[in-house]
This record gives C-alpha cells, sequence and structure tokens, in this order.
C-alpha cells in the first residue's frame, strides 16, 4: 500500500497557506498589488501536472501569476533530470537569475522537481547557485506553503529533498493550464530501473492512485467543462497492481469511459513488456479511448534491449504492433527512440532504422543517449565516436521524417473531428486543434471555438501538422 500523506499533515499546510495570505496581504497594503509568482517547468506531463498543483496552492496562498522572472516577487523552476541538457538549462537560467536578484534582494528563487531530488544535488546547486532561496524534491511538493513561510519568514535558504520511495497526497488544489483537457495522474514512480534512466530514483517506486479518487477527480473536471481526459503514469501498464482491489489499468480505462461528458480519453507512457491483449481489446471496445498509442521502443537491437533492462525484444515488440493495427487499423503511433547507447554499435542501429521503417510511426520522440550519473549505464563504455552517433541520429531524422510526412499525406481530402486548443502558436490568425488520433490541425476560424468539437477538411500535410478548412461547427 502506498504511503498517503495524513488528513492531519494537510491539514497542518493549510494553517500554513493561511500564514502565506497573511503576509501577502501585507505586501498588498504596502505594494497596491498582489505578489508575482513566475513558474517555468522543464520536465514531462508529469511535472506539468506537478506545476499545476504547485500554482493551485499558491493562487489559493494569495498569489498572482506572470510569464517572465524579471517581473516576478517569487520564481519556481520545476526541473527534470532525464537529460543533461533539461539540467543545463535550469543552470543557464540559474545565471540569469543571479543578475535579476542582484538588483532585486527580495526576489525569492525556488527550485523543485526531478533534478533536486538527485543526490548531491541540492549541494552542487547552492555552492555555484547560493542565490537560490527554496529546493524541495518529488516527495516534498505538499509541504510547498511550508517551505514557503520558512524561507520567506528566516530570510534564510531552506531545503528539503529527502530520500524516499514515494507518497500520495489527495486533495491539493490546482490551477490548471487548459479548460478543456486535463492530465491526471494515475500513478506515481517507477519500478523498471531501464539501465540509462533517472526517473526511479527520483520519483520513487511505483504507487497507484485508488480508482474512486480517479473517478472523483475527473466527475469534479467533466462539471467544469473539461472533455478530454489524458491518464498519467510512466507506466500505466503496471496500474492497480499495488492496490488492494483487484483494478488494473483496463478496469480504468473502462470505467472513465463510462464517465458521461468525457469525450476523448488518452493515456501515457505504455511499457512494451507489460503492453498485452486485454488492454488493446479495451482500447478497441471503448468508443472514447482515442485512436492513439505511444509505445516506447527505445532501441532496436534486441541485445541493446537487453543491455538496457527493457525485457522484450526487437521482434516481441514488432509483434505488439502488429496486434494493435489489426484491432485498431487507424490507430496513430508514436514512440521514444534513444540513439548511441553504450555498447550500441552502427550495426545495432540498423535495427532502429528497421524498426521505424516496419512500424511506420506517425510521430517519434529521439533522444540521443546521455549519461546519467548513478545508472547502471553509467558504467558502460561506448563504442561509437559522438560523431557517429550524430550521424545515426541524423539519419534516423531522416528516415522518420519522410514516413511522418507521408502519414500526414493520408489526411488530405478527408473530414476529421477537432477539439480546438485556441489560437494556433506559430500564427494568431489561426486556430489549432487536434485529431482523435493526435496530429494538430491548423485551421481558419473564431477563437470562440476555443474548447469545441469541429469538423474540419484537411487541405495539406506538413511533417508535423495539418492544415485544414473548418466545415462544421459544434459538433
Ligand atoms: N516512462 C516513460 C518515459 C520517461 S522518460 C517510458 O518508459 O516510456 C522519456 C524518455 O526519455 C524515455 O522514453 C527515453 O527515450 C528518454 N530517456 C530517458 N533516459 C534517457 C537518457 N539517459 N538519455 C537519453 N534519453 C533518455
Ligand atoms: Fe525510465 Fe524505464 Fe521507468 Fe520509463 S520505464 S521512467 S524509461 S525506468
Ligand atoms: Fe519527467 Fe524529467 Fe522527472 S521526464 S519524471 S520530469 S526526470
Amino acid at each position: 500500500m502506498a504511503n498517503y500523506i495524513s488528513e492531519n499533515e494537510l491539514a497542518r499546510q493549510k494553517e500554513f497557506i493561511t500564514r502565506l495570505k497573511n503576509i501577502n496581504e501585507e505586501f498588498y497594503k504596502i505594494n497596491g498589488r498582489r505578489p508575482l509568482c513566475n513558474t517555468e517547468t522543464y520536465g514531462c506531463q508529469q511535472n506539468e501536472n506537478d506545476t499545476e498543483r504547485i500554482r493551485g496552492i499558491l493562487k489559493e496562498a494569495g498569489y498572482d501569476f506572470c510569464d517572465r522572472a524579471e517581473d516576478a516577487d517569487l520564481v519556481i523552476y520545476n526541473t527534470c533530470a532525464v537529460r543533461e541538457n533539461a539540467e543545463d538549462k535550469v543552470f543557464g537560467r540559474l545565471g540569469i537569475l543571479r543578475h535579476i536578484k542582484e538588483s532585486r534582494p527580495e526576489l525569492i528563487i525556488g527550485l523543485c522537481g526531478c533534478m533536486v531530488q538527485q543526490e548531491n544535488m541540492a549541494e552542487k546547486i547552492r555552492k555555484v547557485h547560493n542565490h537560490t532561496d527554496l529546493i524541495f524534491g518529488t516527495h516534498a511538493l505538499y509541504k510547498l506553503p511550508e517551505l514557503l513561510v520558512n524561507t520567506i519568514e528566516s530570510k534564510k535558504a531552506v531545503t528539503d529533498v529527502e530520500n524516499s520511495d514515494g507518497n500520495i497526497c489527495e486533495n491539493l488544489p490546482i490551477l490548471r493550464k487548459s479548460e478543456s483537457k486535463a492530465w491526471v495522474s494515475i500513478m506515481y514512480g517507477c519500478n523498471n530501473f531501464c539501465s540509462y534512466c533517472i526517473v526511479p530514483y527520483v520519483r520513487g517506486r511505483e504507487r497507484s492512485r485508488s480508482p474512486e479518487k480517479i473517478l472523483e477527480e475527473i466527475n469534479e473536471l467533466i462539471k467544469n467543462g473539461v472533455t478530454e481526459i489524458c491518464l498519467l503514469g510512466q507506466n500505466v501498464n503496471s496500474y492497480g497492481k499495488d492496490l488492494a482491489e483487484n483494478c488494473d489499468f483496463s478496469d480504468l480505462l473502462r470505467m472513465v469511459n463510462a464517465i458521461d461528458g468525457v469525450k476523448r480519453i488518452r493515456f501515457m507512457t505504455s511499457h512494451p513488456k507489460d503492453f498485452g491483449d486485454k488492454l488493446i481489446k479495451t482500447m478497441a471496445e471503448c468508443e472514447k479511448v482515442c485512436h492513439q498509442l505511444h509505445l516506447p521502443f527505445q532501441a532496436g537491437n534486441s541485445r541493446v534491449l537487453s543491455e538496457m533492462n527493457r525485457r522484450y525484444t526487437k521482434e516481441q515488440y514488432l509483434e505488439k504492433i502488429e496486434r494493435v493495427k489489426a484491432a485498431i487499423p487507424d490507430i496513430a503511433l508514436s514512440t521514444d527512440v534513444i540513439v548511441g547507447f553504450p555498447t550500441e554499435t552502427n550495426e545495432d542501429f540498423e535495427d532502429t532504422l528497421d524498426v521505424l521503417k516496419k512500424v511506420q510511426f506517425d510521430t517519434i520522440f529521439s533522444f540521443i543517449y546521455s549519461r546519467r550519473e548513478g545508472t547502471p549505464a553509467a558504467k558502460l563504455d561506448f563504442v561509437l565516436t559522438d560523431e557517429e552517433i550524430h550521424r545515426n541520429f541524423d539519419r534516423l531524422l531522416e528516415v522518420q521524417n519522410e514516413i511522418s510526412r507521408r502519414k500526414n499525406e493520408a489526411y488530405v481530402g478527408k473530414i476529421y473531428t477537432v477539439l480546438v486548443d485556441g489560437v494556433s502558436k506559430n500564427n494568431e490568425e489561426m486556430l489549432s486543434g487536434r485529431t482523435d488520433t493526435g496530429k494538430i490541425v491548423n485551421f481558419a476560424g473564431d477563437k470562440a471555438l476555443t474548447g469545441k468539437y469541429v469538423d474540419v477538411k484537411i487541405t495539406k500535410a506538413h511533417t508535423w501538422s495539418l492544415n485544414g478548412e473548418l466545415i462544421k461547427e459544434d459538433i
């Protein structure tokens, strides 16, 4: 059973929220405005979801929000540790924050999330960036009110990065990014220990939320106008293994599918080793489950997969993909790929290309292997040079871009229902939304359509998106 944060502890944190509110009222009296907080997220959807909780807590404590650190009274960066470049970005930003803090010493700088949860990282940060006020790890998120009060009142640096197998904290406030789509974490942590990956060390062991709590959260979302739900976990296929009741991920999907008002269900991520026929059947039978699957294969060569501790072979992966395609012919497939894992040879890499060609993914997320201190793969030697790894990476993109474009071209001339996300990021004149299969569609329309389902005829295909024209509003 998971370690739940007690009602008492939550009530204690509420008291700290009240104290923050009082501090912020004083601030209002002096400055004629509420204190502003700038939050940035460097990691995955789970990190984004955590940031939404952080913003929920801060809103309740009387903060407003701003988009730039330059305007902020409080900055909180929710960090990621999965690759070195995610950490480099945060270190770069800390350099910039140093200058801001020099001119405004009252600025409070907070770091949280996976990067700071790593062993010895907090000390490392403090050594170089002694202008950081608050450092708290993934397991301490619920304590933010207390930690923030301590920082403000003591005017001293506060750290809480205790190592832990992890907890579950229900009923934290939340301020969500979107009004029509919502992430719902169904489980936390990871037990898989893929040999390259830091996540299990910074997110603790797998623990599932109870189905009642998940359904309660979704029902509340529906009442507030949300229609698309994305169920989150590092490996959703492990959902329920630690619960007293008998409820696996397929059972949960069916329960969510039965909720009136839910129109679309997505989920991520699935681990191929636990992805099986029961889930495929459930996906095919539940009409609200989107025809989209993210199934990371990481590498095509079976020996490399074994070194990665992925616990499936190339053939087993390909066979699972065939079964999904047979059950859901229009399924859009995506994956994660790592290029240049230690011990990977050029010949091994050909297997990765072969998987791309055989599966025909709609999209891939590709990464150059990044050495993570403390993981087993960090001790392995490289066979390839950096130059060879980069060359392979470029070849991977070349092969995939062609596949992605061809897959998108098959959409041209057809009509699809799109959930409108809002004004397009790249063009203010256009709206942007997604098909059931997760394709981004840009089209002209009134921004009042945001959050609505509309029919769009696809007119043009690009590698990463589609263009279309509005055919019918309010589906
Ligand atoms: N739990 C998810 C993924 C979490 S991390 C899953 O198992 O699918 C997201 C992706 O980052 C991984 O799928 C992997 O492709 C990549 N990744 C993880 N560790 C990495 C490393 N050390 N170097 C490069 N990429 C890495
Ligand atoms: Fe990392 Fe593997 Fe867990 Fe995904 S399943 S988070 S890649 S250890
Ligand atoms: Fe996500 Fe990065 Fe942590 S990918 S779980 S934020 S290490």
